[in-house]
């Protein structure tokens, strides 16, 4: 389904958000920079986008979807609610210094992690949104989508001198 122009602003966000995963485990896996680095970079991803966008899905979509079909809103929105949960708790180990082996084994989980919980917003929560909230109920989101959906920053993790990106997967 062609994605609601209230909820683009959350598709940027995803979007951005897969290319940070798949270049951190790229980084990683290929050695591109010290580990040190790659945990300053997650601090930072995570301060400018990660948590505003979480926010904003938990205090203007989720209760959007929960008054407009609390049945079948439900089970998505705990889902929504435990990832997110698990993904910062993920976050505290990460910044807690672990050993070098720790945060390696942290970040390609993390990366892991996210990319799978990108999709299923993409693919299931939004879907269901845009069913289940009439149109005049996602063009009210707008305005406090814009305002609190964090603007999308260039990737700080920067690809090496002759290295391409993947093919992008869809959604
Ligand atoms: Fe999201």
């Amino acid at each position: 389904m062609k994605r609601h122009a209230s909820l683009v602003p959350l598709s940027h966000n995803h979007h951005h958000g897969l290319v940070f995963a798949r270049r951190l485990r790229l980084a990683i896996e290929n050695g591109w920079e010290p580990l040190p680095s790659l945990r300053d970079k997650f601090r930072r991803v995570w301060e400018a986008e990660l948590e505003p966008h979480f926010q904003a899905e938990e205090t203007v979509l989720a209760p959007a979807m929960e008054a407009a079909d609390p049945e079948t809103a439900g089970p998505l929105l705990k889902r929504l609610a435990e990832e997110h949960a698990t993904l910062r708790e993920q976050r505290d180990r990460v910044l807690r210094e672990p050993s070098p082996d720790q945060l390696r084994a942290e970040l390609l989980d993390f990366s892991r992690r996210l990319t799978a919980h990108i999709r299923f917003e993409e693919r299931e929560l939004f879907e269901a949104a845009q069913r289940i909230v009439p149109p005049e109920g996602l063009e009210a989101l707008a305005e406090a989508l814009e305002k609190a959906a964090p603007p999308p920053q260039p990737c700080p993790i920067e690809l090496p001198p002759g290295a391409s990106e993947p093919t992008e997967e869809p959604f």
